[in-house]
């Protein structure tokens, strides 16, 4: 026990650090359960070819639980930054789906990894990821070395499996990155995160419901947000929509993300899309996204990167990322060999 009596069990904490965040690992995780839109078909008043030209999706995976999910990315991810469990200091686990109401699912992640730091979740739905690779930048400025960031989620634990729009855009699955604090110049050139409460009942299930949506109207809202969004970051970063290499968006229909790139000027072959193998998986999407972009070999030293997220809440998350190769920036401090 220190002088104050309050030294923790686990836990990490720090003084204000010096390094840079750096996604040091990423990970993903589907669980076996594939079903299609035929599959669908059985039971809605749908068709694959309805689903396939208006979503974009062809299918789904779903079961597990979040937890499960989320410690199976995230193990993956900590492996490939070729860490342990105990070099991580906090696991931020973004999720509308936690497997309980208490404790934090974060917590049961942080049990089955081994983690010994600290963990809690975060719930800005879609927007999660964003959120919460936002709040572990912040994190390591405060002086933590590197922070587990999780999206994970059991969507179809809350869909209605009679409600057709529902029932075809949604999917199950986790995503997760290793944020490293490193020797290396600045990596988040610009965020914007926003929320809009008033409009919440357009997307919202109450504890122990199911997901009730307006589509048409979160469509909208989901291009308009994003764009503005996205605008605001970039600006923020100095960056020009042109310049970007990569666009990472939320994976909830692809006529959203066409409308997104087109109205940024983007070209739509820049954009990072999983979606028609996944459907939307709320806040795992974003990290599955950008996971198969880097595994693809989409990512380069040096490259421009946008991430953006809309959902729930309304809520909307965006933030300008300059990809660093993670085996060539430099570890910081006493455990900093160069790998
Ligand atoms: N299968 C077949 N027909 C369907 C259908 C389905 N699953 N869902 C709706 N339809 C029908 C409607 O009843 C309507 O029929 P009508 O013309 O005879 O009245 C027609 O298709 C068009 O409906 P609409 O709701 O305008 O379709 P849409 O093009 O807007 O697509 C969504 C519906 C839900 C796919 C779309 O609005 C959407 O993706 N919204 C955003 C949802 C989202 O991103 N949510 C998560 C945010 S994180």
């Amino acid at each position: 026990m220190d002088a104050t009596g309050l030294r923790s069990a686990g836990g990490r904490g720090g003084s204000p650090g010096t390094g840079t965040g750096v996604i040091a690992g990423w990970g993903t995780a589907l669980p076996p359960r594939v079903v299609t839109n035929r599959h669908l078909e059985a039971f809605l008043d749908t068709s694959d070819a309805w689903i396939t030209e208006r979503t974009g999706i062809r299918r789904r995976r779903v079961g597990g639980t979040t937890a499960e999910l989320a410690a199976e990315a995230g193990r993956i991810a900590i492996a490939h930054a070729g860490l342990h469990p105990s070099d991580i200091d906090l696991v931020l686990l973004a999720t509308t789906t936690p497997d309980r109401a208490v404790p934090a699912t974060a917590s049961e992640v942080q049990d089955r990894l081994g983690v010994r730091g600290g963990a809690c979740d975060l719930n800005a739905a879609c927007s999660g990821f964003v959120y919460g690779l936002v709040h572990a930048h912040g994190l390591l400025a405060l002086g933590l070395r590197r922070v587990l960031v999780v999206g994970a989620e059991t969507m179809s634990r809350i869909i209605d499996g009679t409600d057709r729009q529902t029932a075809v855009l949604f999917g199950d699955g986790a995503g997760a990155v290793v944020l490293e604090a490193r020797d290396a110049p600045p990596t988040l050139l610009g965020w914007d995160l926003g929320s809009e409460g008033s409009a919440a009942g357009l997307l919202s299930a109450e504890i122990g419901g199911m997901l009730r949506m307006d589509g048409p109207e979160v469509f909208r809202r989901a291009v308009r947000t994003t764009v503005g969004s996205a605008r605001v970051a970039l600006e923020r970063a100095g960056v020009r929509a042109e310049d970007l290499a990569l666009v990472v968006p939320h994976q909830a229909n692809l006529r959203i993300i066409t409308a997104i790139c087109e109205r940024l000027g983007i070209p739509l072959e820049r954009a990072a899309t999983v979606l028609e193998s996944t459907g939307n998986t709320s806040a795992a999407s974003i990290p599955m996204a950008l996971a198969a972009a880097a595994d693809n070999g989409r990512l380069v030293d040096g490259d421009l990167v946008l991430l953006a997220g809309f959902g729930a809440g309304m809520s909307w998350a965006s933030a300008v990322l300059r990809w660093l190769d993670p085996g060539r920036a430099q570890r910081t401090g006493t455990n900093g060999a160069p790998r």
